[in-house]
């Protein structure tokens, strides 16, 4: 995965192996005529991604000693709305893409009308994970984890950010415009990552200033990684077909800055988004591992 910051590699390991029996046993596929639709969602869903965001949630509920059990089904819900959101965004109808994570985009593997089913079941077992009470215990816990990423993933978050990003193949946008989009694409769903982490740990929301100023920082400074690999990446790792914002004429960060300054400027998030967690001691090492290596991946 090009260079991973020493210590993370086998924490995305162990994440990434955890997810995978978690979706194996999520999506059992059942003796009936949905096999089809469980399939697809295994081919989605089990197909390597990097679980960064699963990790993220996983790093911040270490803050708070909150047990790996109840981290990871937070983390394989926050998983199951971005597979679905990918899903949904290589669609004919959005960015018509045919490679994903290395493999054959979900409508172009099994059919359209599939994927999309795909993506709505993926969307709604993300909320029944987190309404299960196996995920945590506080009725109120859940209910805040459950308004958090509904808000994440909705019109005020990523699927606002998708209609953003739309219309921005139509009118040139200027740099508080385009951080404006990317904030609600990309932002807001790692922000629930780091905010679940708070919620479990029953941290007042006034409390959370630094956490939240951590996933906002480290959040634009993983989507200009994601845009500086769709123009120099190399495809065969990166896993998706590249040069697609520039053939859609699309502004992001680097087409505004150029590389070099976008480079600068992902660097510069970076360092701020550690600087966030000046108050937390060694409980905060895998987050800053965490933000560094979203700017040092080579997918
Ligand atoms: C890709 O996300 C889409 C963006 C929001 C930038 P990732 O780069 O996390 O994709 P996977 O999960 O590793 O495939
Ligand atoms: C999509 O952004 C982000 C989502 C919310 C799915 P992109 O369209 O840039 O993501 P890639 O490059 O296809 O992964
Ligand atoms: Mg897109
Ligand atoms: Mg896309
Ligand atoms: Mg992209």
């Amino acid at each position: 995965m090009g260079v991973v910051p020493f210590g993370l590699k086998p924490a995305l390991d162990q994440i990434a192996a955890e997810l995978d029996v978690a979706f194996d046993q999520l999506l059992t596929v059942p003796q009936d005529s949905r096999a089809r639709l469980y399939e697809a969602m295994r081919h989605a869903a089990m197909s390597g991604g990097k679980r960064m965001r699963p990790l993220l949630v996983a790093a911040a509920c270490e803050l708070f000693h909150i047990g790996r059990d109840h981290a990871l089904r937070v983390g394989l819900a926050v998983e199951c709305i971005h597979v679905y959101s990918l899903i949904h965004d290589d669609l004919p109808s959005m960015d018509d893409d045919d490679l994903r994570r290395g493999r054959p985009t979900l409508h172009k593997a099994f059919d359209e009308a599939t994927a999309i089913l795909a993506g709505d079941s993926l969307h709604a077992l993300a909320f029944e994970l987190l309404g299960d009470e196996a995920t945590h215990p506080d009725p109120f816990v859940r209910a805040e984890l459950t308004l958090e990423l509904a808000r994440a993933s909705g019109p005020a978050g990523m699927a606002g950010g998708q209609a953003m990003d739309l219309a921005a193949e139509h009118q040139p946008l200027d740099l508080p415009a385009v951080t404006r989009l990317q904030q609600l694409k990309t932002g807001a769903l790692i922000g629930f990552c780091v905010e679940a982490g708070a919620i479990m740990g029953r941290v007042p929301p006034d409390s959370r200033t630094g956490l939240r100023g951590y996933a906002r920082e480290f959040g634009l400074a993983f989507q200009i990684a994601d845009d500086l690999l769709d123009i120099e990446g190399d495809e065969s790792e990166v896993g998706k077909k590249l040069g697609k914002d520039a053939a859609a004429g699309k502004a992001t960060f680097v087409s505004l800055l150029g590389p070099d300054q976008a480079r600068r400027q992902a660097t510069l998030f970076v360092n701020q988004a550690i600087e966030h967690l000046r108050d937390f001691g060694e409980s905060a090492a895998l987050l800053r591992a965490i933000a560094r290596f979203a700017i040092e991946r080579s997918r």
